[in-house]
C-alpha cells in the first residue's frame, strides 16, 4: 500500500517535471511551468520523504535517525538554497547553476562509493555498471561544473588552456578509465574505482579548461546536461523511479540545447564535447589597431539629434550597470522625437540565454521593437547611429575573420552603420579575452564612463521633443 503510494507519487513528480519543461519552453507560459516544477519537486520530497522513513513500514517501524538525518538535510539544503537564491545577481545566475550542477556531479560520485560500500564486493554485473558508470559521469560533472564556476565569475582565466596534444590526452584518459572499469567488474575491487574517480575529475578539469570564454554558453548547459546523466545513474543505482525519469529529462534537454546553441553560434557539438576538440586556434597576440576616437555624453546626444535611426545593442555591460531603465528612458525621449528606434538582440549577449529580452522586458521596452540578430542584422547598414551599451564579443568583426578564437561565431555588424557609438568604461576585451577591431574604425565612437550614468547623462542633454 504504501510502497503504491510512494509509486504514485514519483509517476505524478515526473509527470509534473515533464509539463514543467513543456511551459519553460515559452515565456508566455514559463511561469506555469515553474510552478509545475515546484510541485513536482514537492511530491518528490514528499514520497523520498516516506520512503525514507517507513523503510521497515510492514513491520511498523519508523526509521528515526534516518527520518531526523533526512530533515536536517532538508532543512540546512534549503536554507543554503533560499539565501543563494535570494542573494544572486542576473548576472551571477549562471555560476550559480555551474555550482548546482557541481553538487549534482559530488552527489552521484557518492551514492556510487555508498552503493559500492553496500553491496561489499558482492554487486551483479549491472549493478557495478551503474556505480562505475555513475562514478565517472558525477566526478566529470563535479570538477567540470566547478571549472565553469570560477571562469565565470572571474576566478580563472576564461581563455582555453591549451596543453600540447590535448586530445590525445582526453582519449587516453577515457581508454585507462574504460580499462579500469573492466577490472572493477571483473573483481569488484574499490581500487579501479578510486583511481577511475581521480582520473574522471582530472578529466572534467580539462575538459572545461580546455574551452574559451566565448563558449562557455554551450559548457554550461552541456554540463547541465551531463548532471542530468549523472542523477539518471545514481536513479538506477538507488533504484528510484523519479531519479532516472528527471536524469533522463534534463540530460537529454540539455543535449538538445547543447547542440542548438552550438548550430546558432557556428560551433562544432562535438568539439565542444570533447573539450575543444579539433578546435585548435590559438589566441592571437595584442595587435596595433591604431588609435580611437572618443566623444562625451553631449557629444553624442548631438549625434543623436541628428539621427532618423537608432538601433541600441545592449551586452553584459548593460546588465553589470543596471542601465536598462535610463536606456528605456532614452528610447522613449528618441521615439517621442520620430526617431525610429530598434534593439539588437545577440543570441548569447550578457550571461544567459534571455538575459538581455528579460531586462529590457523588466524595463517595459515595448517587445515589438525588441529583434533578434537575424532579423536585424541585414538592416544595420541602413541605420545612422548604433548605440553598444557594454557589450563587445557580440559585436566584434575579428569574428568575421579566420585565426580568431571567436572566428566564426556569428556576431551583429554594427560597424556596417553609420556610425556607433561604444559604451564601456576602459578599452578592456569581453568575456572572450579577445581585442575588438570596431573600437578603432573611423565611424566608431567610444563613449567612456558607467553605461547606467553615460545613459542618464545623454537623456539629460537631449531635447524634450514632441513625436510627430
Ligand atoms: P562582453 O563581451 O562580456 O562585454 C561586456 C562589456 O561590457 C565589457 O567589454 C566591459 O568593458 C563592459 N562593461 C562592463 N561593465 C560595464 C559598466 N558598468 N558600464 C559600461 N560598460 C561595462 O559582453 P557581450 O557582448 O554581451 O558578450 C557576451 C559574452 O559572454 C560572449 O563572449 C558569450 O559567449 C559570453 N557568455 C554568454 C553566456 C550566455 S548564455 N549569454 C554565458 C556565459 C558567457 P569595460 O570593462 O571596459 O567596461
Amino acid at each position: 500500500m504504501l510502497t503504491n503510494f510512494i509509486n504514485a507519487t514519483y509517476i505524478a513528480a515526473g509527470l509534473m517535471f515533464i509539463l514543467a519543461l513543456a511551459g519553460l519552453s515559452r515565456h508566455e507560459t514559463a511561469r506555469k511551468g515553474n510552478v509545475y516544477g515546484i510541485m513536482g519537486m514537492v511530491f518528490a520530497v514528499v514520497a523520498t520523504n516516506f520512503a525514507i522513513a517507513y523503510r521497515d513500514y510492514a513491520n511498523h517501524n519508523l526509521q528515526i535517525d534516518a527520518a531526523i538525518m533526512l530533515y536536517a538535510a532538508l532543512v540546512v539544503g534549503g536554507a543554503i538554497g533560499i539565501w543563494r537564491a535570494k542573494k544572486v545577481e542576473m548576472t551571477g545566475m549562471p555560476e550559480l547553476i555551474a555550482l548546482l550542477h557541481s553538487f549534482v556531479g559530488a552527489a552521484a560520485v557518492l551514492v556510487g562509493y555508498n552503493v559500492h560500500l553496500e553491496a561489499q564486493g558482492h554487486a551483479d554485473a549491472l549493478h557495478s555498471i551503474e556505480v562505475f558508470l555513475g562514478v565517472f559521469i558525477g566526478a566529470v560533472t563535479f570538477t567540470g561544473s566547478l571549472v565553469a564556476w570560477g571562469k565565470l565569475n572571474g576566478k580563472f582565466a576564461s581563455k582555453p588552456l591549451t596543453l600540447p596534444g590535448r586530445n590525445w590526452l582526453n582519449l587516453g584518459v577515457v581508454v585507462v578509465i574504460g580499462l579500469l572499469g573492466w577490472w572493477y567488474l571483473a573483481t569488484g575491487s574499490i581500487i579501479p574505482l578510486l583511481i577511475a574517480t581521480v582520473l574522471s575529475l582530472l578529466l572534467g578539469i580539462h575538459l572545461v579548461a580546455a574551452i574559451g570564454g566565448a563558449d562557455m554558453p554551450v559548457v554550461v548547459s552541456m554540463l547541465n546536461s551531463y548532471s542530468g546523466w549523472a542523477a539518471a545513474a545514481s536513479g538506477f543505482m538507488l533504484d528510484m523511479s523519479v531519479l532516472i525519469i528527471t536524469g533522463a529529462l534534463v540530460g537529454a534537454s540539455g543535449a538538445i540545447l547543447s547542440f542548438i546553441m552550438c548550430k546558432a553560434m557556428n560551433r562544432s557539438f562535438v568539439s565542444v564535447i570533447l573539450g575543444g576538440f579539433g578546435d585548435d586556434v590559438a589566441a592571437t597576440g595584442e595587435r596595433d589597431y591604431g588609435e580611437h576616437r572618443e566623444a562625451s555624453a553631449i557629444e553624442v546626444a548631438g549625434l543623436l539629434g541628428d539621427a532618423r535611426s537608432v538601433m541600441i545593442v545592449p551586452g553584459y555591460g548593460m546588465a553589470v550597470a543596471q542601465a536598462q531603465y535610463a536606456v528605456a528612458e532614452l528610447t522613449d525621449r528618441l521615439r517621442a522625437q520620430g526617431k525610429k528606434v530598434g534593439f539588437g538582440i545577440h543570441p548569447v549577449a550578457g550571461r544567459l540565454p534571455g538575459h538581455m529580452n528579460v531586462l529590457l522586458a523588466e524595463a517595459k521596452v515595448p517587445y515589438d521593437i525588441v529583434f533578434e540578430m537575424d532579423e536585424i542584422n541585414d538592416d544595420l547598414a541602413d541605420t545612422d547611429v548604433v548605440l553598444v551599451i557594454g557589450a563587445n564579443d557580440t559585436v566584434n568583426p575579428a569574428a568575421m575573420e579566420p585565426g580568431s578564437p571567436i572566428s566564426g561565431m556569428p556576431v551583429l555588424r554594427v560597424w556596417e552603420a553609420g556610425t556607433v557609438v561604444v559604451f564601456k568604461r576602459s578599452m578592456n576585451a569581453g568575456y572572450a579575452g579577445v581585442q575588438n577591431p570596431l573600437f578603432f574604425n573611423e565611424n566608431s565612437v567610444m563613449c567612456f564612463g558607467d553605461a547606467k550614468a553615460t545613459a542618464q547623462a545623454i537623456v539629460a542633454a537631449l531635447p524634450v521633443g514632441v513625436s510627430g
